[in-house]
C-alpha cells in the first residue's frame, strides 16, 4: 500500500492549526482553572506535534506523559483491538487528566484508553483530539474537544503518520494516491 505514488494536497493550514490550538488552549484552561496539577497525556506517536503546541498555550501547571496504544501499523485500516503498549510513568489517582490525541476515526483508541485511564481513578479526565472523522465512528465515542470535524479522507502531517512518513509535514493534508 505505502508502495503505491501520492501527492499531498493541503487540507487545514499551520496558521489554522495554530488559531484554533489558541481558542482550545483558553476552553481547557477555563475548565481547568484552579488545578494544582494538570497531567497532559499524549498517545504516541501521532500526537507529538500537537501536544507540545497545545502545553505551550496552557497558563496552568502542567506535568506530560506518554501513553502508546497499538494503532494502524504501516497500513490505512485501524486495527479495532487496542493494546496497551506503553503505559505512564507518572500517577493519575486524584489528579487532573487531559488526554491528547491525533485523530479519532473508529473511536476505538481513545474510548480504550479512557477506559484503561479511569479505571485509576483521576479527579477529572477530559479528552482532546486535533481531528474528528465522524462518518468513520464505530463506538459510541465523543471527545471532550475537537480542533476540526473532517471528511472521510486519510490525512497526514502535523505529527500524523502515513506509513511513517510525512509527521513533519507542518500542516494537514490528504493523501491522494496518483495511480488511479
Ligand atoms: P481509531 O481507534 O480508529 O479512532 O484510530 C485512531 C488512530 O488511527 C489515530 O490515533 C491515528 O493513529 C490513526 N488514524 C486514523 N485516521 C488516520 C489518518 O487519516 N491518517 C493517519 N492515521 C490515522
Amino acid at each position: 500500500m505505502s508502495q503505491r505514488p501520492y501527492v499531498i494536497d493541503e487540507m487545514i493550514s499551520a496558521k489554522s492549526i495554530a488559531a484554533r490550538i489558541e481558542a482550545l488552549a483558553r476552553d481547557i484552561q477555563e475548565e481547568f482553572a484552579g488545578t494544582n496539577k494538570l497531567v497532559v497525556v499524549g498517545l504516541l506517536r501521532g500526537s507529538f506535534v500537537f501536544i507540545a503546541d497545545l502545553v505551550r498555550e496552557l497558563d496552568l501547571p502542567v506535568e506530560v506523559d506518554f501513553l502508546e496504544a497499538s494503532s494502524y501499523g504501516d497500513g490505512m485500516e485501524s486495527s479495532r483491538e487496542v493494546r496497551i503498549l506503553k503505559d505512564l510513568r507518572g500517577q493519575i489517582e486524584g489528579r487532573d487528566v487531559l488526554v491528547v490525541e491525533d485523530i479519532v476515526d473508529t473511536g476505538h483508541t481513545l474510548s480504550h484508553v479512557s477506559q484503561f485511564l479511569l479505571s485509576r481513578l483521576p479527579a477529572r479526565l477530559r479528552t482532546i483530539a486535533l481531528l474528528d472523522k465522524p462518518a468513520r465512528r464505530e463506538v459510541d465515542f465523543k471527545a471532550d474537544w475537537i480542533g476540526f470535524e473532517i471528511p472521510d479522507e486519510f490525512v497526514v502531517g502535523y505529527g500524523i503518520d502515513f506509513a511513517q512518513r510525512n509527521r513533519n509535514l507542518p500542516f494537514i493534508g490528504k493523501v491522494r494516491f496518483t495511480d488511479v
